[in-house]
């Protein structure tokens, strides 16, 4: 009996010996590494032991795959479950961290006096604030400050971190650690013309009137809808300026109220200043190309600060706050015409984001990409051995929206396409994407990935768009521009949609690719081609391909497809 006792003891006290244990005892192995730095940023030294650092933890999430599984039931138009999107519970479901996941990272934690937050709704992404030297320790590695030369700014990486062994499972990656961003640098545009502008006819210039003429778009039908929001996300120090908007408005839609604006959402210091001179040309085109377009739609202009915690730059936060919103603020409809290259992103960090993604398509918005603006070489053109695919638009999850000519006939030659080598070719695409890859045959084998998955997945009009920009009216060509038409013409639908008492139609690939939705509402688009790194790059043909993806959209006939017209007779009305 005594014995028993004292042997329970000894029990107890070896636990409590285990529960505090130091940091050092578990065994630690290398999680991630990188050799160097990415291109552009150099090592500048040590930052000061007690500088305090922000990590997010992202936890392994219990059920993707099941939730992939739902994403198509509700966004496939041939399923019996199509429209019947999640609520952020229900996805919370597929992606909070298992119990055993979420003590287990939780003691390792606690026994380094650390406390974390939970930053996301479900509980995935964790948030830790600690000194620098503590960082160190906790992850067996030495952060340093890292320069990007161009812009000088500075951030605080490492090159390669640690876990311990046996909560490597329960770990998706660790950020901001290894992953360097170059600071999102301002859309590349295809052209900038400041000059004085000439008349000149539709299809060499693109205005609202030019805009809704190629697309069918009766601008008499005012949308009505209040909660159906259509998103702008605006980064790096991107300002949308209102007194701009007013007059591009007062010129190009005489027929609304000029005082028609947009809301702002701002996010970790996002803002909006409007002095003029910090008026910005991506935001200023996003917002007057989808007032412009989508009339009577709902605007918020969501602005992102420049040092939001994510490492991300705000990519990844944005979502998650989108998914924590109520749904009546939530956007049907999210653009966003800013990217990175794949290669940028360590493949965890880019599937965490993409993981994002799949979540708020789930819950019914349809979040829409610009492919990038210089063809098959990702964000850099020319400098390029291996074709680059832009991420967000690598992301099978998201709508990736690519550009053509004024005339809607013909592949703008800037338009991003390709394929990730990242995620695999997704089953919506998949019987398309063979089809180009039999066409195209051994042409650029070793250049691009023949699994990934491909994109875009669709494109509008993008040359010489007419923007008001600091007072004066300047002309900008890009995928940059296709984006916001494009969600403009989801917004419009959507509205129709929820008039009829219908849901939106949240994630949007398994319904373009549809064989019945293309026959009567994308017109493909078969000349041109998108060169980089030295190619001529991909050509577009019949059917899908990387340049223009399933083709151009057919505002009727998409009307047509969802029942909001006769198909066979829908006219502009
Ligand atoms: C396309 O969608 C329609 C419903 O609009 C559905 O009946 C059909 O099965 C779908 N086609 C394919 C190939 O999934
Ligand atoms: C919205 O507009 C549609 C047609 O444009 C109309 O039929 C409907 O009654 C309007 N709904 C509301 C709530 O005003
Ligand atoms: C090509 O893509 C597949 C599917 O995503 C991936 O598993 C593979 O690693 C990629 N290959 C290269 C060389 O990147």
């Amino acid at each position: 009996m005594v014995r028993l006792v004292s042997q329970f003891i000894a029990l107890a006290a070896l636990v409590c010996a285990a529960l505090a244990k130091p940091m050092s005892e578990r065994a630690m192995a290398v999680y991630d590494r990188r050799p160097a730095p990415a291109r552009g940023f150099v090592n500048s030294g040590a930052p000061s032991a007690g500088k305090q650092l922000t990590l997010r933890l992202a936890l392994k999430q219990n059920n993707i795959a099941g939730l992939e599984k739902r994403l198509y039931a509700v966004s496939d138009p041939a399923s019996v479950e199509y429209g019947h999107h999640l609520s952020a519970d229900e996805v919370a479901e597929f992606v909070k961290p298992t119990s055993d996941t979420l003590s287990s990272v939780t003691a390792w934690l606690t026994e380094h006096d650390l406390s974390a937050k939970p930053v996301s709704h479900a509980g995935d992404i964790l948030e830790i604030t600690l000194p620098v030297a503590k960082a160190n320790s906790l992850l067996a590695t030495e952060f340093s400050v890292f320069t990007h030369l161009d812009s000088g700014k500075t951030s605080i990486r490492t090159l390669s971190y640690s876990l311990p062994v046996d909560l490597q499972a329960h770990i998706d990656n660790i950020t901001p650690t290894t992953s360097f961003l170059p600071p999102v640098v301002g859309p590349q545009f295809a052209a900038v013309d400041s000059s004085p502008q000439k008349r000149q006819a539709c299809g060499l210039v693109n205005n609202p009137a030019c805009i809704n003429g190629l697309y069918d778009i009766n601008t008499k039908r005012k949308a009505n809808q209040s909660t159906n929001i259509l998103g702008v996300a605006g980064f790096i120090d991107q300002y949308a300026n209102e007194a701009d908007l007013k007059q591009f408005l007062a010129s190009q839609r005489p027929d609304i109220d000029p005082s028609t604006t947009f809301t702002l959402q701002t996010l970790y210091d996002g803002s909006n200043p409007q002095d003029p001179s910090l008026s910005g040309i991506e935001a200023n085109l996003d917002i007057q190309y989808t007032i412009g377009i989508a009339t009577g739609v709902p605007v918020t202009f969501i602005s992102v600060g420049p040092d939001a915690p994510d490492g991300l730059s705000g990519f990844l936060d944005i979502i998650n706050t989108l998914i924590s919103e109520p749904s009546d603020t939530r956007p049907n409809v999210l653009s966003t015409s800013y990217a990175f290259d794949e290669q940028d992103l360590p493949q965890s960090l880019a599937t965490t984001l993409c993981n994002a993604y799949l979540q708020l398509g789930a819950m019914g918005t349809s979040v829409i990409f610009s492919s990038g603006d210089l063809g098959v070489g990702g964000t850099r053109g020319l400098t390029c051995t291996r074709f680059l695919p832009t991420l967000p638009s690598n992301c099978p999850w998201v709508t990736s929206v690519g550009a053509v000519n004024g005339y809607g006939d013909q592949a703008a030659s800037y338009s991003g396409g390709g394929f990730s080598n990242y995620f695999p070719t997704p089953d919506y695409q998949a019987s398309d994407v063979a089809a180009f890859l039999q066409m195209l045959g051994d042409q650029y084998s070793g250049l691009y990935n023949s699994t990934g998955r491909a994109f875009p997945d669709v494109s509008a009009t993008g040359n010489n768009f007419e923007i008001v920009w600091q007072g004066q009216v300047v002309q900008v060509s890009g995928t940059s521009a296709s984006a916001p038409v494009f969600a403009s013409m989801i917004a419009l639908l959507n509205d129709e949609l929820i008039g009829h008492g219908r849901p939106p139609l949240g994630f949007l690939n398994p319904f373009l690719y549809n064989a019945t939705v293309r026959s009567f509402g994308i017109a493909d688009v078969r000349f041109g081609s998108n060169p980089g790194c030295g190619t001529a790059g991909f050509t577009a043909g019949t059917g899908w391909d990387p340049v223009t993806g399933v083709g151009n959209p057919k505002f009727y006939g998409l009307r047509g497809a969802l029942g909001l017209c006769d198909p066979l007779s829908c006219s502009f009305e």
